[in-house]
């Protein structure tokens, strides 16, 4: 049998789609989110559709305390665990805000950062497993229109590759996943360009792929990469005079 599969932000639109991937291939479910309440019909249609166990824990990334009472709860340990985690917030209104920028920068970067923390530990001990860290192409680098999200994803992007890095030789995998735009709940209403945006199900065909292909750094839709290698590429005198 396939080892559970757990979603930390279970609710979200990438992590449901990550989901239907895994247990259509057999896996067993963990979905963790704040408000469990609201997924008793995604758990229906997950065991419906894949014929696989799917439970669901109360969890809040923000609560650190929390996080190894947490784990201790989730049995059996996970085979693999994905953070879906994130706040995207406003950044014009988060440069005076201190408070709504500290959500911004807890919700992408210490809470996932620390839980998957916990979890490498555990998966450490037990000599396998893997670790799915969804950031963004935002954290290759700051950018005047959203820095607060993106220096938040780039701290959560070198955490992954210290951890790959780590645990290379203990037989636990580290993936870290740069979608790019995403037309989901967080991006709801903006207007993305359509050849640069990808839907849920595509984030989850190429985490599928990532697992399959033994990736480490996976960019969804490949002109991301390019895209960002050239933003990074520009000199700052450049940079500067540009409002990306
Ligand atoms: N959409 C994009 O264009 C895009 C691009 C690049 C990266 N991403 C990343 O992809 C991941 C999934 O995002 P999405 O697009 O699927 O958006 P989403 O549907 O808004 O998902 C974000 C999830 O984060 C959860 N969350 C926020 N704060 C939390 C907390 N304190 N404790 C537990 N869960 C918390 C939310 O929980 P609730 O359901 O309780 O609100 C929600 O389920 C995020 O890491 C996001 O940054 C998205």
């Amino acid at each position: 049998m396939r080892g559970p599969v757990l979603i930390l932000g279970g609710r979200s639109d990438i992590g449901l789609a990550v989901a239907h991937r895994f247990a259509a291939r057999g896996h067993p479910v963990q979905l963790a989110a704040r408000d469990v309440g609201r997924l008793a019909a995604d758990k229906a249609d997950l065991e419906l559709r894949h014929g696989v166990t799917v439970t669901l824990h109360s969890f809040d990334v923000l609560d650190t305390a929390s996080h190894p009472q947490f784990v201790d709860g989730l049995t059996p340990l996970p085979q693999i665990a994905v953070s879906a985690i994130g706040v995207l917030g406003d950044q014009t209104r988060d440069e005076g805000d201190a408070d709504a920028a500290t959500l911004v920068l807890r919700s992408n970067f210490e809470g996932p950062a620390l839980i998957l923390a916990a979890l490498a530990n555990r998966f450490e001990e037990r000599g396998s497993g893997m670790l799915i860290g969804i950031s963004s192409v935002a954290g290759d680098r700051g950018r005047a229109r959203n820095y607060i999200y993106g220096a938040a994803k780039a701290g959560f992007t070198a955490f992954l590759s210290g951890l790959r890095n780590r645990l290379a030789a203990r037989d636990v995998r580290v993936i870290t996943v740069l979608p790019g735009f995403v037309a989901t709940r967080m991006t709801a209403g903006m207007p993305l360009p359509a050849w640069l945006t990808a839907t849920p199900a595509e984030v989850a065909t190429a985490i599928d792929r990532a697992v399959r292909w033994r990736r480490n750094v996976v960019y969804v839709r490949p002109v991301w990469w390019l895209i960002m290698a050239i933003i990074r590429a520009l000199p700052e005198p450049l940079f500067k005079r540009m409002k990306i």
